[in-house]
């Protein structure tokens, strides 16, 4: 029997560990810059924290991990921003003194959705949240953070859509205006379209089947419901994007796919000929309601989450990964059966900071000279018999060529010289 990982859960391999280690540390540097703290959230919750009242995403309604243990029913977290947020209320971190409250996240998210390239079950996000204030100002700023981040990973290819879902009222009158448009064309929708008109008509423009079906394209628009204040709001996130050069296209058919959102909504999307259809390498917007939902006061929230999986792919698809190299400062070359003295060598430099390999097993010279190629050595250090009788190790720089037999005492000093060239 051939044992796998579950479907749409990858292994994170050794030879990709620093890439990923590398987009980790990009994240906590650029962090540090927009001055936000970080969170960690467990990876389950309640379920009732993510399925609220009559929530209409397909995320919650047919992509959660949910499972009962005792009287518990518990959800592996489809998403970041509720466990964030019922946090943020638990913890009263709003009453912390600082408005807004700044916080980020790293960690797996779990959806059961048809997985291909770009899209897994279990995946990575980083994640965003400000929380607390509604001004346009703050909109942009989230949407600078997630832009310049982007493009600090030397990602080029990208374009920020941009759209708004206007204020409560707006979004009001645009339900209604759906609702009474889609009610002659159900039987032209499919399946799931026809749960969502009944549940939030507004899902069914962004459903993958009938994105192209002429009755959805036909639809009434959003930007012709929008009360004069969601248009004011709207047009100031959009100067400040301007004042920042920041490029964006305003796409009036993104309404993203969940329920949470109001106002300013966007998304970064690659550009990238081969990036295929998962190109959305981050989406986010404003939203409310949900903090007043975990039983705490009204706090308004903007935010985003990017796919980590899709920034790498990117990265990849751009040439931008970073160059691996080697690490490996000394290989410990053993022409002996002795295994104590390379031992204690290896042991000695390890404890001097060095990134040491010692041989395990006996073999030839040759054969181990290959070890030293493959995994890049910087230096060699030589243990044979005769070296062990005489208590002196031989020590030799790849790059420079030079060697020397040296005490044990010497030998760090020996590495540093012949690194430089220089001979002592
Ligand atoms: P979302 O659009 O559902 O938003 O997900 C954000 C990003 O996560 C997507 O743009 C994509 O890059 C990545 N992603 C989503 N599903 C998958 C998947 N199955 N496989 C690989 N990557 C995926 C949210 O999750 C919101 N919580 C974002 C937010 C934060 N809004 C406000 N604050």
């Amino acid at each position: 029997m051939v044992f796998k990982e579950p479907k749409g859960m990858l292994d994170i391999l050794p030879e990709q560990i620093s890439d990923w280690e590398f987009l980790n540390q990009q994240i906590e540097k650029f962090m540090k810059t927009y001055h936000y703290q970080k969170i960690q959230t467990p990876i389950v919750e309640l379920t009732k924290v993510f399925k609220r009242e009559n929530d209409s995403s397909d995320m919650v309604n047919k992509e959660m991990y949910t499972f009962s243990l005792g009287s518990d029913s518990l959800t592996l977290r489809p998403e970041g921003t509720a466990g964030v947020m019922r946090s943020i209320v638990q913890h009263k971190l709003y009453a912390s003194g600082e408005n807004p409250l700044k916080l980020y996240y790293v960690g797996q998210m779990f959806r059961h959705d048809r997985p291909q390239k770009g899209r897994y079950r279990q995946f990575h996000q980083f994640g965003v949240e400000n929380v607390g204030v509604i001004n346009p100002m703050v909109d942009a700023e989230v949407i600078s953070l997630a832009y310049y981040f982007v493009k600090s990973l030397k990602i080029s290819q990208v374009k920020v859509s941009i759209n708004t879902l206007g204020d409560n009222e707006s979004r009001q009158a645009y339900r209604n205006a759906l609702s009474a448009y889609f009610k002659n064309h159900l039987d032209c929708l499919c399946p799931d379209c026809k749960r969502r008109y009944q549940q939030n008509p507004l899902r069914i423009l962004d459903c993958k089947i009938d994105k192209e079906n002429p009755i959805v394209v036909n639809a009434p628009e959003l930007k012709d419901y929008l009360t004069q204040e969601a248009q004011i709001y709207f047009e100031a996130v959009l100067a400040a994007l301007k004042a920042l050069d920041i490029p964006y296209e305003i796409d009036k058919r993104l309404v993203r796919g969940l329920d949470y959102y109001c106002e300013t909504v966007f998304e970064i999307i690659s550009t990238h000929d081969a990036s295929g259809a998962q190109s959305t390498v981050l989406g986010g917007g404003r939203y409310s309601g949900l903090t007043t939902y975990f039983e705490g006061p009204e706090l308004p929230g903007v935010g985003f989450a990017a796919g980590m999986e899709r920034l790498l792919l990117l990265m990849e698809l751009e040439g931008v990964l970073p160059k691996k190299e080697s690490s490996l400062d000394v290989y410990v070359l053993t022409l002996t059966k002795n295994t104590i003295v390379p031992l204690q060598v290896a042991t000695r430099l390890r404890n001097s900071g060095y990134c040491v390999e010692v041989n395990a097993v006996e073999r030839s010279f040759k054969s181990q000279f290959k070890s030293v190629d493959r995994l890049n050595a910087k230096n060699v250090v030589i243990i044979g018999d005769d070296e062990i009788e005489k208590g002196v190790v031989n020590v030799k720089n790849i790059a420079t060529q030079m060697q020397k037999t040296v005490t044990l005492d010497e030998l760090v000093d020996t590495i540093k010289m012949l690194e430089k060239g220089e001979n002592i």
